[in-house]
């Protein structure tokens, strides 16, 4: 199968030194696509800026910054994709202008407009072929698995892996991780805590029984 993911965080320049992010380690994704590599899938992985070794035996390797750049990356090697799992944590929000030079210190407060970025999960999910499946990844505090649900619903996905992001075991930057998988027609897999590579295994032999 051909297998589309994304990993790592994006970067939304405010000036050509300074930019907004995440923690996002790219653990996770990059965890994914050593599993799915492993079970013999051809794999494309889109990455943000990460400090990690590009995984062995990718069939595509796309090295990202902005949620722009992952935007256009992803929709463009979508079709060809049987399974898509994004697991990037892209920035909902950007500067609503870079400025092309160093902003200098001068008053005691600035303020930054922001507006939104693409949601790149929900074009794909209205982009979706017959036969694709789709999953995504909630990064939640709060009411985790009612938010979960909503996105999944709202961005048209076959499944999403609820995250609780609230605890410094699990998540963004961190070996482990915890999830529950929750797929559209209702099923619901409790993945407790665990290296990020087996989470990973579980995810694809899940979706991709
Ligand atoms: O990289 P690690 O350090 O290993 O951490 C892993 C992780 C915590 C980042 C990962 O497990 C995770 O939860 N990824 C999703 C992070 C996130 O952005 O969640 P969200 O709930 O804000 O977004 C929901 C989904 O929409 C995600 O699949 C996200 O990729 C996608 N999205 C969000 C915003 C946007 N503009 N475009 C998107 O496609």
């Amino acid at each position: 199968m051909r297998v589309l993911l994304s990993a790592g965080p994006t970067r939304e320049a405010i000036d050509p030194v300074r930019y907004i992010s995440n923690r996002s380690s790219g653990r996770m994704g990059y965890a994914l696509a050593e599993a799915a590599i492993a079970l013999g899938h051809e794999v494309d992985l889109v990455s943000g800026p990460v400090s990690l070794p590009a995984p062995e035996g990718l069939h595509a390797f796309e090295q990202v910054v902005s949620a722009a750049e992952m935007s256009e990356a992803m929709k463009r090697l979508a079709p060809a994709a049987d399974l898509i799992v994004m697991c990037a944590a892209v920035a909902d929000y950007r500067p609503a202008n870079v400025a092309s030079s160093k902003i200098k210190k001068g008053a005691d407060s600035i303020s930054l407009e922001l507006v939104k970025t693409e949601d790149i999960l929900a074009s794909l999910g209205s982009l979706k072929k017959p036969g694709q499946t789709l999953v995504g990844f909630a990064a939640e505090t709060d009411d985790l698995l009612q938010n979960a649900t909503v996105k999944m619903m709202k961005k048209n996905l076959d499944w999403i892996a609820a995250n609780d992001v609230s605890r410094s075991d699990r998540g963004f930057d961190s070996g482990s991780n915890a999830v529950t998988l929750l797929s559209r027609d209702g099923r619901r897999l409790d993945l407790p805590l665990q290296s990020k590579r087996e989470i990973a295994n579980a995810i694809l032999s899940a979706v991709l029984a």
